[in-house]
């Protein structure tokens, strides 16, 4: 839908929901895909995202007194949640809107307390659960908004790190920066390099000429709350704090392949071994793709994705059968550059790299063997690399 009638639908929903459209803005913050570079935004490693021309749209206001009023489009069974701006804290009942409160409340810890309540309306086209960032792309967001309506001082670049204070604080999961980074940094038809370690960054064209992004859609649902992922961010600090005993190293991503081959002996357990190999490999992998990239070697760019997805399958054990079924019947396409899962795993997405003449036949496949094989379908979506947060006008 372009973004005229997009704005008519969700203020005409405002109106209804809200009573008024008095003092509304319309606003936008994409999801994100990351093309390689997964699990290693918590180790001071590289990663290399987008932001998608999919994403959350807001229509919100000001209001008079501290009432807080939340409508979303995608769970209109749940109708208006309704709190204060005073008092802010995570609870069970508030459901999704510990999201948009979990950025209001880390604004006041960050010393800018947001005096007056608001409405606000949202509505996301990224699929619920899909790994594509829905929270983060929430957050950013209400942070954009919050910057809009109440003139506080902040960058693009705050804005991801008070998304992520907020949901690592607020909402008790312990995500790195990637992904509220690509959203708030999003630009058109550009990957961001983002190097975890120190936030420094550069934009890469991604010209895909003859070939498209495709995101395949598992539809296994997973938050990352109930998911692994906290366990396995831990599994890499305690590995990490092994290596430390003899390496005068920060993270894992200051070391490569050799030095962690050198000193992998220091970690005093199998699994830890694999955990940490991954976050050292998948580091150096990211850093290869992005020069092949910029080389023009797309064939080389696509065999990394692919080897991404052996070590998060092997190592790092954050695929399962549905990501798994996914990639590798992606890989039996001619016309397939790479592909591999996206995001934190068990469930989610994959992201493939597919010429323009392959991509009926992938979905078509690809599609069939994995309904076979899961017993429900997933689904496919072509993307397009877009910007960061925007006001619609
Ligand atoms: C989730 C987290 C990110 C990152 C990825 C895995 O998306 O929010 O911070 O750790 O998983 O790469």
């Amino acid at each position: 839908m372009a973004d005229t009638a997009m704005k008519a639908t969700l203020e005409q929903k405002f109106a209804e929901v809200f009573g008024d459209l008095e003092g509304t803005k319309v606003y936008f913050a994409p999801g994100r895909v990351n093309l390689i570079g997964e699990h290693t935004d918590y180790n001071g490693g590289h990663v290399f995202p987008c932001a998608l021309t999919i994403g959350t749209y807001a229509v919100a206001r000001k209001r008079n007194d501290k009432t807080l009023r939340f409508y979303s489009m995608n769970f209109e069974h749940l109708g208006v949640i309704e709190s204060s701006i005073e008092g802010l804290k995570p609870e069970k009942e508030a459901d999704w809107t510990n999201y948009p409160k979990g950025v209001m409340w880390a604004f006041g810890e960050k010393g800018m307390k947001v005096e007056a309540g608001m409405d606000l309306l949202l509505f996301g086209n990224i699929p619920n659960g899909s790994g594509l960032s829905s929270s983060a792309s929430v957050e950013v967001v209400t942070g954009f908004i919050l910057r809009d309506l109440f003139g506080f001082d902040v960058t693009n670049q705050d804005l991801a790190l008070i998304g992520q204070y907020s949901e690592n604080n607020f909402n008790g999961v312990n995500c790195g920066i990637m992904d509220q980074f690509a959203i708030a940094m999003g630009k058109e038809n550009n990957a961001i390099f983002l190097d975890t370690a120190d936030l420094s960054y550069t934009y890469a064209p991604i010209k895909l000429e003859g070939a498209k992004i495709v995101i395949s859609c598992s539809n296994k649902k997973r938050g990352l709350g109930d998911s692994k992922y906290n366990e396995r961010r831990s599994e890499c600090e305690t590995a990490l704090a092994e290596l430390q005993t003899k390496l005068s190293i920060k993270s894992l991503g200051e070391l490569t392949e050799e030095e962690f081959e050198a000193n992998k002996d220091l970690i005093k357990d199998p699994v830890r071994i694999r955990r940490a190999k991954h976050a050292v490999y998948e580091n150096q992998r990211t850093i290869k793709a992005v020069e092949a990239l910029k080389a023009g070697d797309i064939t080389l760019f696509g065999q990394l994705m692919n080897a991404s997805h052996v070590s998060l399958r092997d190592d790092y054990e954050v695929t399962g059968i549905e990501l798994d079924t996914l990639v590798e019947e992606a890989w039996k396409i001619d016309g397939v550059i790479g592909s591999r899962m996206t995001g934190a795993g068990f469930g989610g997405c994959t992201v493939s790299i597919v010429k323009d003449e392959a991509i009926d036949k992938f979905i078509d496949e690809v599609g069939k063997a994995y309904l076979a094989k899961i017993g429900y379908a997933a689904d496919f979506y072509v993307v397009s690399i877009g910007d960061g947060p925007s006001v619609i006008a």
